[in-house]
């Protein structure tokens, strides 16, 4: 499958490098900028890019690139950082200037380049960085300046380099996109056929070609990723073959044992095995306030009951799939050549058998080279219902993490119920897809209200709603007043022991997204 190769230097905005080249229908995947040559592969690769960075080209642990990356024959495109990079090595001068260029800067062309095809003079680029160049490596010529006069873009031909000051890859690039197509599209002469549907045959080839005739483990949490990875390995396997294993913890959301069950199952699934577990979890939780003492019983039991219904079933020599992202192999930097990979979700964090399978290399990954909104694309893809695969995140610990305090039998079923009236009245309201997460969560304090002519001490329910695009900073979703009025109605309508609504306003950073 034809590449483009994306060296990055520390850029916040290399992921969207690769995402809009994806986007295009190329493939892309990330490396470190600093690589040594002789550790990449490039038979499939048709260009390279060079990211931006935080640093100056100056500052001596700057991030360096190996020269033979200059060698290659391949067109390549310099972006910010990478432009500077191979300014300085090349024996131009990289300077700070008085003038900053920070946001909007229009762009004059000085000679042609097809990196520029169709697009007019004038355009409104995206500046972002301290450092210019003053002067440019010998064999360099101008192609494009800003309104400054600062060099905005640059080339060589003997190098096929072409360099830019400015960052395509942001929306607020005016013709961006256009500019990327023309590299990978124009200039590297890539094949644009990674969609979802090539995807789906060359990675169903590739599982029958590992798994041959040897069963097939997989853990289904009920999250989109390990329910993309069922439909996958039923699709790509006879179902005799394929062992889905669900581990109900009694902290799960109402009716995600069903919807698993219902979704695996019109895949064929014969091997399901759905493992009402929540008397091995709940009885440890009895006492216990404290949230990380918690997450520990919870993450240990896992692995306890993991491991004896595995046992039990004498699966215990099979393949393990997992349904790691790109980004999960990608983010900790080990995502490039032998190097070890993470392990995601938080229940096979240490678990014996998630080890075990990774010495063997008993392991198949087929969403490692996905990021989250091409998992969803390939879930419709293989045709799992949109309403599963649209579904937002929910943590590994459950329920347990959204009940403040000591977890109970009960408290989990009115916070069940409080949650699934919330989210249905989002869909309802057609809000759901508009917002990234959403749940309730059970405070630890009751309060007082009135039933009639009663005084009685409710449950206190707290909304949670935010906008994101990856979980690290949040933003509140802005509901319309009449929206969260209506919801906490009917949340103490119909779950009688829920007193109270209220809304959290918190933004992350300062606040988490869960409340523990
Ligand atoms: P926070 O609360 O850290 O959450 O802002 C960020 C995202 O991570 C999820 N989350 C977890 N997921 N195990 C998980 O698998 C956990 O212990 C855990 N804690 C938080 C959270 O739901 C949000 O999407």
């Amino acid at each position: 499958m034809d590449q483009i190769l994306v060296l990055d230097f520390g850029s916040q905005t290399a992921q969207l490098i690769a995402r809009r080249i994806r986007d295009i229908g190329v493939y892309s995947h990330i490396v470190p900028g600093n690589i040594p040559f002789d550790e990449i592969d490039l038979s499939e690769v048709r260009g390279l890019i060079f990211s931006g960075s935080p640093f100056s080209v100056y500052e001596p642990s700057a991030p360096t690139l190996d020269p033979e990356f200059l060698n290659t024959g391949l067109p390549t495109l310099g972006i910010c950082y990478g432009l500077q990079r191979v300014t300085h090595d090349g024996g131009g001068k990289v300077e700070k200037k008085t003038t900053r260029e920070f946001g909007r800067s229009r762009i004059h062309y000085r000679s042609t380049h097809p990196l520029f095809d169709s697009i007019p003079e004038n355009f409104v680029s995206w500046m972002s960085h301290g450092d210019s160049l003053d002067t440019l490596a010998p064999g360099y010529t101008l192609i494009a300046e800003s309104e400054n006069g600062h060099p905005a873009a640059v080339g060589c031909k003997e190098k096929n380099f072409v360099g830019i000051q400015f960052h395509p890859e942001v929306t607020h690039c005016e013709f961006g996109t256009q500019i990327l197509t023309n590299f990978a599209l124009k200039m590297c002469g890539a094949r644009n056929t990674w969609n979802m549907n090539t995807y789906l045959e060359n990675e169903t080839e590739e599982i029958r070609r590992v798994a041959g005739n040897r069963p097939v483990l997989l853990l289904i949490s009920g999250g989109v990723d390990s329910t993309v990875v069922g439909g996958l390995l039923l699709k790509s396997l006879p179902p005799h073959q394929v062992h889905l294993m669900y581990i109900d913890t009694g902290m799960m959301r109402k009716g995600e044992s069903a919807q698993v069950a219902l979704t695996l199952e019109a895949f064929g699934a014969e091997n399901l095995y759905l493992i009402n577990a929540s008397s091995d979890f709940l009885p440890p939780l009895k006492g216990v306030t404290d949230p990380e003492e918690k997450r520990r019983i919870i993450g240990d039991t896992f692995i306890r009951v993991q491991e004896r219904e595995v046992n039990n079933r004498n699966i215990r020599d099979s393949l393990l799939a997992q349904g790691t992202l790109y980004t999960d192999l990608i983010e900790s930097g080990k995502g490039v050549g032998k190097s070890a990979h993470v392990i995601k979700s938080h229940h096979n964090v240490r678990s014996p058998l998630v080890e075990e399978k990774r010495a063997r290399g008993d392991i198949i990954e087929p969403l490692g080279k996905l990021y989250k909104d091409e998992v969803r694309r390939l879930g419709l893809t293989l045709g799992i219902d949109p309403k599963v695969v649209g579904r937002h995140p929910f943590p590994g610990p459950g329920l347990g993490v959204r009940i403040l305090g000591e977890v109970t039998p009960e408290k989990c079923d009115i916070l069940r119920e409080a949650d699934a009236l919330f989210i249905d009245e989002l869909r309802a309201r057609g809000l759901y897809d508009k917002i990234w997460q959403a749940f309730c969560v059970l405070l630890p304090v009751r309060s007082v209200g009135v039933a009639g002519d009663t005084r009685e001490y409710g449950s206190v329910v707290a909304l949670r709603a935010i906008v994101s695009s990856d979980g690290m900073t949040a933003d509140v979703y802005p509901f319309e007043m009449k929206d969260l009025l209506n919801i906490s109605s009917k949340i103490t309508n119909m779950i009688p022991s829920v007193g109270r609504v209220t809304y959290d306003i918190s933004s992350k950073p300062p606040a988490t997204i869960e409340w523990e």
